[in-house]
């Protein structure tokens, strides 16, 4: 452990007592999931030593300890991204830290644009490939795995979404750097390569997971539809109300999500 994660735990740790096996790592608009969780402790990100925080709309940026039910577990809430200007090492910050505090599973959540017709916005997505577009890799110079994500924990998760009537599709999620949208032949160009979700982030943090042997579950909300689907051009506002939108069902799916990676 490095120095910094070192004394990163420790403060964390006088804050209270951050400990749980499972944590949620909530993107743009997905907050409203840690209204559900029991006697929450929170520490604002810019405490923790070394901890990169979020200059984006809809990050509000803090580490939550709380309960569902009598399951401890552990919430990100917020995080930064790479056209923000951060190093691929403080993207992958906060999993190390996670990592540090005990957790073995982790549920990344995020927002991401539609590459298909037929996947409106505001439907969830549980992703069982990534597609690496971004130019970097924490895996340099090696390999990186082919599979990040477990069979066993998506037909599980799978089967959770069913049991808790939510409508959950399966799909490829392309990470891009950003910061800017994509363009439309862009987006032709990532459908034809398999791609059914695009986004900014998920990427570094799935597979800095993986690597420190963490079981990784990924969901995407499907908050608009990708560059040049429809005729009209993207914003951030539609990507906000959207998540804003689909919270409710899309917070039943993270507990239940947890419930059953907490066993
Ligand atoms: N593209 C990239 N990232 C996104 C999008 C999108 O359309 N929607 C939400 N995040």
């Amino acid at each position: 452990m490095t120095e910094m994660i070192e004394e990163a735990i420790k403060y964390i740790r006088q804050q209270g007592s951050f400990h749980a096996e499972v944590a949620v790592i909530l993107g743009s608009g997905l907050g409203n999931f840690t209204e559900s969780l029991a006697r929450p402790t929170r520490i604002p990100f810019t405490g923790i030593p070394g901890f990169p925080t979020s200059t984006v709309k809809g990050h509000a940026g803090e580490m939550i300890h709380g309960y569902l039910g009598d399951r401890p577990l552990l919430v990100n809430s917020g995080r930064v991204h790479f056209y923000e200007g951060y190093t691929l090492d403080q993207v992958i910050y906060p999993i190390q830290i996670l990592h540090a505090l005990g957790v073995e599973h982790l549920l990344i959540t995020n927002a991401a644009g539609s590459i298909r017709k037929a996947h409106p916005p505001g439907e969830l997505l549980l992703i069982t490939k990534l597609l690496n577009l971004t130019g970097r890799s924490i895996y340099a110079g090696e390999e990186e795995p082919g599979s990040i994500f477990h069979e066993d924990t998506l037909s599980l998760v799978q089967k959770t979404a069913e049991r808790a009537g939510v409508a959950l599709r399966n799909g490829v999620y392309a990470g891009l750097n950003g910061p800017s949208y994509e363009t439309p032949a862009e987006i032709r160009f990532l459908r034809l390569k398999g791609a059914d979700a695009v986004g900014m982030s998920t990427v570094h943090e799935s597979l800095a997971a993986h690597r420190l042997g963490m079981n990784v579950v990924a969901l995407s909300c499907l908050t608009n539809y990708a560059a040049g689907i429809l005729d009209q051009p993207l914003d951030h506002q539609e990507v906000i109300d959207t998540s804003l939108r689909v919270q409710n069902d899309f917070s039943r799916l993270v507990s239940e999500v947890v419930k059953t990676l907490a066993g």
